[in-house]
Order: C-alpha cells, then sequence, then structure tokens
C-alpha cells in the first residue's frame, strides 16, 4: 500500500465494514486498544440502560426470573463457545480471568504435578499460580519461554500479550497429552478475534477475557471453558453457591452443577454480564476468518508505513495475533503524545509502544492515518513535553 488512496480501496472492498456501524465510538478517535479494552457496542450500551432502568429499578429481585438473570452466565458461555470451538454446555462466564485460573488450576491440582508457567506469561498468570503453590505446596516451576513443561498443570496464552506470538494449540497439546501435561490455555487475546477450535485441538480447559476483542466493558467477566467429561470429574476450589446444583435448595452438602457450570462461583454481576451478552450477539454473523486476515493486513500496513520511521515490531514474520508491539524507549511519552493526537494505544513496560488492530471496526484508512500521526509525533519530538512525560496508574 503506497497511499490513502490504496487503502480506500481496501475499505470499500471490505466485507467486514459493516460491523463498525455496530460500535459506538468517539468522533476523532482512532481507537487501536481494542485487544485491551474493547469499545461499546450500540447494543451493549442499550442492554445495560434498559437492564437499569427497568430490569433493576421496576423488576427488583424478580428479574433473576422475569429477565432470565440467573441464566446468563451459561447463556454467554454458550455464545463465547461457538467462538472458540467448545459446546455450548462447556463454556460458563464468571469472575476475572485471574480467579478463574486460580479455580481451573487448583481443580486440576488433584492429579499431581507441578504448575508450569512460562517466565514472560502475562503477570497475572504467573502470580495467581505462584500464590496457588504457596497455598497447596505444589511445586511451581517458571519455565523459559518456549521450554516444553513435563507434566503437571501449565498456562499458556494462545496469543502472548506483547509480542502477539501465535501459540500453536494443536502442536503443544499432542506434546502434553505424552507428557502427561494438562495445558490450561488463557484465551485473552484470541477469543473473538480469529477462530479458536478447542476440540480440534484437543484443548481440555481454558480461560479468556470478556473485556478485549470480546467488547463486553471495563471489568466485564470472563470465561472459563472445560471439556465435558473433564468437567464432570474436576472440583473447584471456590466451590460457591452458584457453581451448585441446586443453589435455592439451601442444603448444608455442597453438589455441584453438572459439567462447567460447577466453576461459577458467587452471584454473577448482572449489570456487566448483560452488555457481554449483548455485545456477543455482534459475532452471531461475523466470520472470524475473515476478521483474522483483515487484522493481520491492518497490522502489516501499520508495521509498513513505522518501518520507514525507523521502527521495527517485536515479533518476526509468522503468526501473530492482532495486536503489535515496538519497542522505543521513550515509548511512554510517544504513546501519550501520540493520544493527544486523537490515536488511543497502550504502553506495556519497559519499552513496548502497543497497538491492537480490531478487525471489526477499524477501517484500513484509521491504520493509515494512525501511522501518519505516528509521524508527526516522532517528526516534531512533542513527546518531549512534561504532561506526556508523567506516568498514570494504568499505561
Ligand atoms: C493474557 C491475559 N491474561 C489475563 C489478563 C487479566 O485478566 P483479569 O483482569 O480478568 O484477571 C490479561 C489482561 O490484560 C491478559 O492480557
Amino acid at each position: 500500500m503506497t497511499s490513502l488512496a490504496d487503502v480506500e480501496a481496501l475499505d470499500r472492498a471490505d466485507p467486514l465494514a459493516r460491523f463498525r456501524a455496530a460500535f459506538d465510538l468517539p468522533v476523532g478517535v482512532i481507537y487501536l486498544d481494542g485487544n485491551s479494552l474493547g469499545p461499546p457496542t450500540r447494543a451493549a450500551l442499550a442492554r445495560i440502560a434498559a437492564c437499569a432502568d427497568g430490569e433493576w429499578k421496576d423488576g427488583l429481585i424478580r428479574s433473576w426470573n422475569d429477565a432470565g438473570w440467573i441464566e446468563l452466565p451459561r447463556r454467554a458461555g454458550a455464545k463465547i463457545a461457538r467462538l472458540i470451538g467448545a459446546r455450548p454446555d462447556e463454556v460458563i462466564v464468571a469472575d476475572s480471568v485471574s480467579v478463574n485460573l486460580f479455580k481451573l488450576a487448583g481443580a486440576l491440582l488433584g492429579a499431581g504435578g507441578a504448575i508450569c508457567v512460562e517466565a514472560d506469561e502475562f503477570p497475572t498468570d504467573q502470580y495467581v499460580l505462584e500464590g496457588l503453590s504457596r497455598l497447596t505446596g505444589a511445586p511451581f516451576q517458571r519455565l523459559a519461554p518456549g521450554e516444553a513443561p513435563a507434566g503437571g498443570v501449565f498456562v499458556k496464552s494462545l496469543v502472548h500479550y506483547k509480542t502477539a506470538a501465535v501459540a500453536d494449540m494443536l502442536a503443544m497439546e499432542a506434546r502434553a497429552r505424552k507428557s502427561g501435561t494438562r495445558i490450561i490455555w488463557d484465551l485473552s487475546h484470541a477469543a473473538g478475534l480469529f477462530p479458536v477450535d478447542v476440540a480440534g485441538a484437543g484443548a481440555r480447559f481454558a480461560v479468556g477475557c470478556g473485556y478485549k476483542y470480546l467488547n463486553g466493558g471495563p471489568g466485564a467477566p470472563s470465561f472459563v471453558y472445560v471439556e465435558g467429561r473433564e468437567a464432570e470429574r474436576l472440583s473447584q476450589p471456590i466451590a460457591g453457591w452458584m457453581g451448585a446444583a441446586r443453589p435455592f435448595d439451601f442444603c448444608t452438602d455442597y453438589h455441584p452443577a453438572a459439567g462447567s457450570a460447577r466453576f461459577a462461583a458467587g452471584t454473577p454481576p448482572i449489570l456487566s454480564l448483560v452488555a457481554l451478552d449483548a455485545a456477543l450477539d455482534l459475532f452471531e454473523g461475523a466470520d472470524l476468518s475473515l476478521a483474522q486476515a483483515k487484522a493481520r493486513l491492518l497490522s502489516d500496513i501499520f508495521i509498513d508505513r513505522a518501518a520507514a520511521l525507523g521502527l521495527a515490531p517485536t515479533l518476526g514474520p509468522g503468526p501473530r495475533g492482532g495486536h503489535v508491539c515496538f519497542a522505543h524507549k521513550e515509548g511512554y511519552a510517544v504513546m501519550q503524545a501520540l493520544i493527544a493526537r486523537g490515536v488511543i494505544g497502550d504502553f506495556r513496560a519497559p519499552d513496548l509502544m502497543r497497538f491492537g488492530f480490531s478487525p471489526l471496526f477499524l477501517s484500513y484508512a484509521d491504520v493509515w492515518r494512525a501511522a501518519d500521526r505516528l509521524a508527526d509525533v516522532l517528526r516534531t519530538e512533542e513527546w518531549r513535553r512534561p504532561e506526556f512525560n508523567r506516568r498514570g496508574a494504568v499505561t
């Protein structure tokens, strides 16, 4: 692509262009952070309002039944199941990724072995597993990136949160079976971006974020996938009443719900859950193979233009998720200056500028213009201004 006109031609032919209208995006902003916090769909905003105003205000507690609140964790789970190649009853929406990792790894520890995670894995995955090891006495191993685990429970992101490297799920599962390793996949940066096929790959356990490509909103609950037969065998450590077979029997003994539903724990956050549930409807008509191809082309265009600015992505050619990182020693300030120019990405310490290329709401022209603004920020060196060098709590 050599000009804005070239990429505008791509936009005119883009079969996914129609999805943009489903989002409520601020005018003048080019949002390259949908991989971190997806933007709201109009349907989700309307659903939150309807839930707060009608179902909560007027329906009050009756809405657990009348508005189907109690069914939402399973209903939203079934919608996510389609996106990751699972059966509808194998996915439940609950809690955060951190808590779900604790529950799932805790449930799997019964079979023995160490808890392993790569040393460059997303920090919460490492912290939770190490905490679980302290609690249970199970050995904890921090592996070198790419090192194969030799048994035990292993947590692995399908798409790496910094590099966007995509793991080979099929090959890793085949190796894991030979070594008796149980892999918990963290699908946070994959679900909703490209078709995941847990069943096809033989993956039995996964967790993933609701607020990234699934656009569920800030702090949206996450999801747990457990393959059907495995779920029946497992007992999870936060045996809360919402994961019990009949919570409203109020009996003393805990009997887990059938299948993955036992991975629920406490009362679900309904206002968040309705937003996620509504946002998920967007994927009904979305072909995620097309989304994957578009994300790739969007990011390739940006990488080409960044190369002209002396920036190289941290990941070489090969499979890549939906985001791209560039190392820059002033990356934080450059990103702040870029945000001030209406292009929103984020920064990952120590020096990475991260840009996400969500295919359902971005146009090729957006990406072209974002690269123009990045060029301006670097050329003018406006990132040197003090206001762009003050770190916020969230980067
Ligand atoms: C790969 C990965 N796992 C887990 C999380 C955090 O999940 P949660 O905040 O739901 O615990 C993130 C957040 O960005 C992430 O990127």
